[in-house]
């Protein structure tokens, strides 16, 4: 048995020795769970910088390296290698399906696309210009008005059927939003295609005329889904985490994830990037916009570059890059005006001294916004694709969390810097 390493922390000149775990890979921790016992301290650390608020065996990044493994396997070998649900399988369960559990996989998920016919009325409240990622929100949070009879989270069945008509029905609801703002008619899943072909049928597709999605075009998009699955413990992920840690409901917390994620400093930067580019409209511009990036009193930021974690290049813009060669080469768009902008945008960044010195490589928003719009995704959907993607890594740590007999409900402290007691004095006196 090894000896327990400790670190020793002098806080006016006591010492106190905190045990140090190391995990399977990556950095060793610190445990100050004992330290405001101890000392009468919090630790502070805003934005989490340093700190890891769980254990986990879903996914593991190192920033340095450009690596990103779900559950071991490398991302760039799952996103050449396997399907969509393969992989949902893999971040849910621990590891790859074999052909009978990928079978029955598909069977449940394709046994679980539809939603009850009520929660398509919840659209005809929304505005018909509402942003899609406000659909979601609330449609997702929804969802548990229909299934009381499965919401208990102590019961591991209840949470793997919720996981289930998550991954089955956003989809579904994402290609409702879409049809909604086009003021088209909802398409029902059709049960005879693969997951992600079925949404491009929800999307794409007409009462009026069968929809064959093109094969390409689905395992590019496939891919996409793929890249974005899980990964670590990301701000919507930590998000699902709180909410769940508090035992709500996890229709309540995916839809947290979702409010989240949203944010431009986070999936929404899908969004933003490509309006960048539009903004940006010309390579001469270039140079103005990298001026403006670099200027401090000026708040904007090159969208889709830089990263808390990645200190080289994410793995996922690499092959976001390369599959949006693939999706522009076999619609004829290999000229693309924003492909072609994004990759002299993405050149001139990466020799400037700003982005070398703090490190800001392009992230998997970079190159994802310029291929979802080849493929017919408005921009304001962006991110409810990176939604319904995500929801696999969101579900699979919101279970691992739920299934930890260490988690308790998160409940962080503060440094508190306001105003000290005081006496209320009346009005006319103040
Ligand atoms: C995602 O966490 C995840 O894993 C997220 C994600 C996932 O899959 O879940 O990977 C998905 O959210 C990708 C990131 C998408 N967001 C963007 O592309 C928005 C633009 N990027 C930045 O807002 C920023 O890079 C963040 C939010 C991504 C990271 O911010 P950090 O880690 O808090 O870093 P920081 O803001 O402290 O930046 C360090 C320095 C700062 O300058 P100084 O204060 O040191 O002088 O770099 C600068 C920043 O001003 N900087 C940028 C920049 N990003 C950071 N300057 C110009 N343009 C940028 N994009």
């Amino acid at each position: 048995m090894d000896k327990q390493r400790n670190a020793t922390l002098n806080v006016d000149g006591k010492s106190i020795d905190l045990p140090i775990y190391s995990g399977s890979i990556g950095p060793d921790v610190i445990d100050i769970r004992s330290l405001y016992a101890k000392t009468g301290m919090f630790t502070f650390d805003p934005g989490f910088v340093s700190t890891a608020a769980c254990k986990s065996d879903i996914t593991y990044i190192d920033g340095d390296e450009g690596v990103l493994l779900y559950r071991g396997y490398p991302i760039e070998q799952l996103a050449m290698k396997c399907d969509f649900l393969e992989v949902a399988y893999l971040i849910l369960h621990g590891e790859l399906p074999n052909a009978k559990q990928k079978g029955e996989f598909d069977s449940i998920i394709k046994n679980h696309t539809m939603v009850h016919d009520q929660l398509t009325r919840f659209y005809s409240g929304f505005r018909r210009d509402a942003h899609p990622m406000a659909i979601l929100v609330g449609v997702v949070g929804a969802l548990s008005a229909f299934y009381h009879e499965a919401m208990d989270i102590s019961d591991e069945y209840h949470r793997t059927v919720s996981a289930h008509r998550l991954i089955a029905k956003l989809p579904n609801i994402t290609a409702m939003a879409y049809k909604y703002n086009a003021g088209q008619p909802f398409m029902y899943p059709r049960n005879d295609l693969s997951y992600t072909a079925n949404f491009m049928h929800m999307m794409f597709g007409t009462p009026c005329e069968k929809y064959e999605p093109n094969p390409v075009l689905v395992r590019a998009l496939d891919r996409i889904l793929i890249l974005h699955a899980d990964h670590e413990q990301n701000a919507s992920t930590s998000t699902v985490r709180l909410a769940g840690s508090s035992g709500a409901n996890p229709f309540a917390c995916i839809s947290s994830g979702i409010a989240c994620l949203w944010g431009p400093a986070h999936g929404g930067a899908n969004e933003a990037c490509l309006n960048m580019l539009e903004e940006i409209g010309d390579v001469s511009r270039v140079g103005e916009f990298i001026k403006r990036a670099k200027d401090k009193d000026d708040p904007f930021k090159l969208m889709g570059f830089g990263h808390r974690v990645y200190k080289n290049f994410d793995p996922r813009a690499k092959l976001m890059r390369e599959t949006c060669h693939e999706v522009l080469n076999e619609l004829g768009l290999q000229d693309d005006r924003l492909f072609k902008l994004a990759i002299a945008l993405e050149k001139i960044a990466l020799e400037d001294d700003y982005f070398i010195s703090k490190k800001l490589y392009p992230n998997v928003d970079f190159y994802s916004g310029i291929v979802q719009r080849a493929l017919g995704i408005p921009v304001k959907l962006f991110t409810g694709i990176f939604a319904m993607a995500r929801t696999v890594g969101w579900i699979a740590q919101w279970n691992e969390m739920i299934g930890d007999p260490e988690q308790k409900i998160g409940r962080p402290r503060q440094l508190f810097t306001g105003a000290t007691q005081r006496d209320v004095i009346a009005m006319d006196k103040r």
